[in-house]
């Protein structure tokens, strides 16, 4: 599988080159063309985020620049377009940040479940950029860095059979973004973990390979989860966000004012995909609902609990984490103190 993998990153590669040198060739080609991939359908708020990314580069350089978004993991998933961006031939990616792992630990750190004790804490760290930029430079010497993030909300577990306690997952087998902490986390919970791509899990569902998944409500309906695995448990074990990750060589050859321009439009992005991504959320549970979805509300506590000892056992092993757990652990307070006062 993985010579199969690495095959594939490279014809992609060869493929992706090839159509750069055929554009050189023609008229409208003086322009660079910006690749950029991702895993979701074209209605998603990541795909909205990079159309307002795109408007904004070709309206300021639009001579220079021709953005082309792929959607739906048309150039693999998040893995092999990680490695397409490392080698560049792809000039962007989003990707979870669980992809991110295995460019650099200090992101296992999101994986961490229950690492936010809520969505306001999770705002405040990721809107922290003294303390995100410090995340996003450790993929330097891998040749890619995250530009911005992307809201993906909150992680919970859905399968065949409703899961009420987290003794029902004993056993059971779940697809998990491929990630050594993932894995840990599922070890945790007592259940067998199933490393996937994304777009491998609808089938699997279907065929019985895995009992479950795990992810945020637009799996059950852009990806039609629900339709072959409709109890959902509101569990909120994670709050993984994505990433827009750049090549790093491309990013570095932009002159000041260009790069200007593409930081704006990252940040542009996020803006739009942020509003849209609460909007999106609200309409996946009431289509989920009419799918025949039902959602469980556990003691989330009983989760919580059994997985915890993960903290102490990954910041053990990879102390580096330690100054981010704590400030993280800081915004979790805050933000308690904040709702007692509300
Ligand atoms: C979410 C997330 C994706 C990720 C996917 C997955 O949809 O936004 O970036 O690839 O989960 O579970 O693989």
């Amino acid at each position: 599988m993985k010579v199969i993998g690495k095959m594939l990153v490279l014809l992609t590669s060869f493929a992706l080159l090839l159509t750069s040198v055929t554009a050189c060739g023609s008229r409208q080609s003086a322009k660079r063309i910006i690749r950029i991939s991702h895993g979701q359908q074209e209605t998603h708020p990541d795909h909205l985020g990079m159309l307002a990314f795109k408007k904004h580069v070709e309206e300021k350089l639009g001579d220079k620049y021709d953005v082309r978004i792929y959607a739906n993991g048309l150039l693999g998933d998040s893995k092999n377009a990680l490695e397409l961006c490392q080698t560049g031939a792809l000039e962007y990616v989003i990707a979870s940040a669980s992809n991110l792992e295995t460019f650099s630990r200090t992101y296992q750190l999101f994986s961490l479940p229950y690492l936010f004790s809520s969505p306001e804490s999770f705002y405040k760290t990721m809107e922290d950029t003294k303390l995100t930029e410090q995340i996003y430079e450790t993929t330097d010497s891998s040749g890619i860095r995250v530009v911005t993030w992307f809201d993906a909300g909150s992680r919970n577990f859905y399968s065949k059979k409703p899961i009420r306690t987290p003794a029902d997952l004993k056993g059971m087998k779940i697809r998990v973004q491929p990630s050594p902490t993932n894995i840990a986390m599922m070890e945790a919970f007592h259940a067998s973990a199933t490393p996937l791509g994304f777009s491998e899990v609808y089938t699997a569902l279907s065929q019985g390979v895995i009992d479950g998944a795990e992810n945020n409500e637009l799996a059950l309906t852009d990806q039609k989860h629900g339709e072959v695995a409709p109890n959902y448990t509101y569990d909120m074990h994670q709050m993984v966000p994505d990433f827009l990750v750049v090549n790093l060589n491309f990013y570095k050859s932009l002159s000041p004012d260009e790069k200007a321009v593409f930081d704006e439009a990252a940040k542009i992005a996020n803006q739009v995909e942020r509003v849209e991504w609460k909007k999106a959320i609200e309409q996946a549970k009431k289509q989920a609902e009419k799918m025949g979805v039902h959602f469980i509300y556990p003691d989330v506590n009983a989760f919580r609990e059994m997985v915890l000892p993960l903290h102490k056992k990954i910041l053990q092993e990879y102390p580096d984490l330690k100054p981010y757990y704590d400030q993280i652990s800081a915004f979790n307070k805050a933000a308690a103190a904040e709702t007692k006062k509300s």
